[in-house]
């Protein structure tokens, strides 16, 4: 068995943040989207895995994960020269996969349940394909799946503006060596993508083994910036284990679940958990609330925040209204003087929003 996860595309609904990176690297919970996947594939015993990377965010990609060894697991990076579509991916992948079959992984995607048990479930029934789906109620931002009442599943389709079902496909498939074939029979969808949704279909209409299985626990699919809040709450609240470390001044008060980096400094500051500090954070004068996450290097001082991931090297300093809902980004600078402002003065990247509400 081996793992293919799909980790190129441009991220475009996380603009800006994606011009300068990629959309697998921002952090949740300071770890990189992309690791919770490979975590959880090395957790199902899985060490043969291949990346899907793309030319412009690829070298950043291989630089920070490095080789599997920190994962117990064999990474090969497979370039995809253009985002031609998931089912493009897999062809991209074919001399890396060759007859075995794999489990494959959208990069972008946070899943709370374990894969073991969806793997025994395809390994011991020798399917073509599994699929896991999730009701959601916006199906038409998807692939979506009828299903009859046995699970057996009855055709697919992606992204339709009349959705047959609520039942979504979670970025998460089990494929036999038999999707190779499929592939190579279908023609790019109207997006110009070859759809990984139609090589399932195809399989369908071979009369091939397709089974579904309805993921329980929670799903998150990471492109927006409401979706990465919502799973920097939820990797929080679930998985963040106390662990404070760091220089904490006697002014400063930590309650609930926090973990703090051994090199990070707190100075006269109230964190309330759950809430993670990198390494080289500094955080002096300030309030930290509940579901944030401050990435290394960040200086946040005589600030006011709460349910907000902060980027690495960002700056905050003197902004005493409460930040809420918000991603700063790398090596941003928010400061307001002392006093009442008179103007404010800005220098913001592309596609940035500012909302004083
Ligand atoms: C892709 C798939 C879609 C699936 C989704 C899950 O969509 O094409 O079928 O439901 O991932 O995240 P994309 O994110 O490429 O728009």
């Amino acid at each position: 068995m081996k793992a293919l996860i799909l980790s190129g595309g441009k991220g475009t609904r996380l603009r800006p943040l994606t011009y300068t990176g990629a959309k697998q690297l921002v952090p949740v919970a300071n770890k990189p989207i992309l690791w919770y996947g490979l975590e959880a594939i090395a957790a199902a015993g899985i060490e043969e895995i291949g990346i899907i990377i793309s030319p412009e965010t690829g070298p950043e990609i291989q630089a920070k994960t490095g080789n599997g060894e920190r994962f117990g697991v064999k990474i090969t990076y497979i370039l995809q020269e253009q985002p031609l579509g998931l089912a493009h991916a897999v062809k991209v992948a074919q001399p890396f996969l060759g007859d075995s079959p794999f489990v494959m992984y959208l990069g972008d995607n946070l899943i709370q349940d374990s894969l073991g048990q969806f793997l025994q479930h395809f390994q011991q029934k020798s399917l073509d394909a599994l699929i896991l789906l999730r009701q959601v109620s916006n199906p038409s931002a998807f692939g979506v799946a009828t299903v009859d009442e046995q699970g057996h599943v009855l055709a697919l389709v992606e992204k339709p503006q009349a959705p047959p079902s609520n039942l979504a496909l979670v970025g998460l498939y089990f494929f036999a060596a038999s999707i190779h074939a499929a592939i190579a029979a279908i023609q790019p969808s109207a997006r110009g993508e070859l759809e990984i949704t139609d090589a399932i279909q195809t399989l369908l209409n071979q009369g091939k083994t397709v089974e579904a299985l309805e993921l329980q626990g929670w799903w998150l699919d990471t492109g927006k910036k409401d979706d990465l809040l919502e799973a920097n709450r939820i990797i929080l609240d679930s998985l963040l284990r106390q662990d404070k470390q760091g220089q904490i001044d006697e002014t400063s008060k930590i309650i609930g679940r926090v973990a703090i980096a051994p090199s990070a400094q707190i100075i006269n500051s109230t964190l309330r958990g759950p809430v993670i500090i990198g390494e080289n954070c500094r955080i002096e004068n300030s309030f930290i609330g509940p579901y944030s996450s401050i990435a290394d290097e960040a200086i946040i001082q005589d600030a006011d925040l709460e349910h907000s991931v902060i980027l690495p090297g960002a700056q905050i300093l003197g902004v005493q209204q409460r930040i809420v809902d918000s991603v700063i980004g790398q090596r941003a600078r928010l400061s307001l003087a002392p006093g009442q402002p008179r103007a404010l003065r800005f220098l913001v990247g592309d596609d940035s929003q500012i909302e004083l509400v």
